[in-house]
């Protein structure tokens, strides 16, 4: 595996590639890498006669400061990781100025309203960091296909929206949710959390579990109000849950037969932020 840590040397390699008709599936990371990572090397190994990660902690899409000082910073685990799966050919390690050479700006993206919902409404400004610096990435990286996790499911949405809007030539791939033995699903966050709080948060999963069991059998109010009362509770606190169109994002409060539907859920345990979501079907 070659480890590029400047864009010169990357583009060189990039261009080679290039020139010998290799096709690159690419997975963008900001590090503390997991099994949940792993399996987008996988799927990317499947189609892609290379792959490529990059690793890079993008300040942008941090609205709180304190969350991106404490994003876990774990660069020679990783490397030793990426080594350890034979899976990536290259990381690009990129400096803040390969990324951002005229400043930290986040541009300004029209996502067709999806940007709004959710993260979007919890963490103003997000996904314009997001879409700054996957856009710049894949502009650097040039992939045939790109793979995210389902974990980020508004993330992958705003990804092929992305690639919609700028016009560029790569398909996105949608990595389905790694989970612990418990059914946490796996996060670069995770790391933060204690034994106990990993315990407790497996409370997470059962409960998106329970609302597919209750989908279609009660009505959305109600389904929200039990997980309310499940996450009454002193050692988690439920930021948001709610049932939406998959498509669109937006909350619904009644189904219908015609659409899909997915349900979103944050929990603070502590003071770590665990995101999830599950299809219902
Ligand atoms: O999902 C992530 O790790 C990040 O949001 C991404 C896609 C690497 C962009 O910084």
């Amino acid at each position: 595996m070659q480890v590029f840590y400047d864009k010169n040397s990357f583009t060189e390699y990039i261009k080679s590639q290039k020139h010998q008709h290799k096709t690159i599936g690419f997975a963008p990371t900001m590090g503390a890498l997991h099994a949940g990572h792993i399996s987008l090397y996988q799927e990317a190994k499947k189609d892609n006669d290379i792959v490529v990660s990059s690793i890079f902690v993008n300040p942008t899409q941090f609205n709180n400061p304190e969350d991106l000082e404490k994003y876990p910073r774990t660069m020679e685990d990783d490397i030793r990781k990426l080594e350890d799966s034979n899976l990536v050919d290259a990381v690009y390690i990129p400096s803040i100025e390969d990324i951002y050479p005229n400043g930290m700006e986040r541009q300004h993206y029209d996502f067709g309203g999806i940007e709004n919902e959710m993260e979007g409404a919890a963490r103003p400004g997000h996904f314009d960091g997001v879409g700054t610096v996957v856009e710049e990435l894949f502009l650097q990286v040039q992939p045939d296909n790109a793979y995210f996790g389902e974990k980020d499911f508004q993330q992958l949405k705003i990804i092929e929206k992305l690639v919609e809007v700028s016009n560029l030539k790569i398909k996105i791939h949608g990595v389905k949710i790694h989970r612990e033995e418990n059914g946490l699903a796996m996060s670069s966050r995770n790391m933060r959390l204690s034994e106990i709080e990993k315990e407790t948060s497996a409370l997470i999963y059962k409960t998106l579990k329970k609302v597919n069991d209750w989908f279609k059998v009660i009505s959305v109010p109600e389904i929200k109000s039990r997980v309310e009362e499940i996450f009454d509770r002193d050692d988690m606190e439920l930021e948001y849950f709610l049932i939406a169109d998959e498509e669109t994002l937006k909350e619904v409060d009644f189904f219908s037969e015609d659409k899909d539907f997915r349900t979103f859920i944050v929990v603070n345990v502590g003071n770590v932020r665990l995101i999830d979501n599950l299809h219902l079907d």
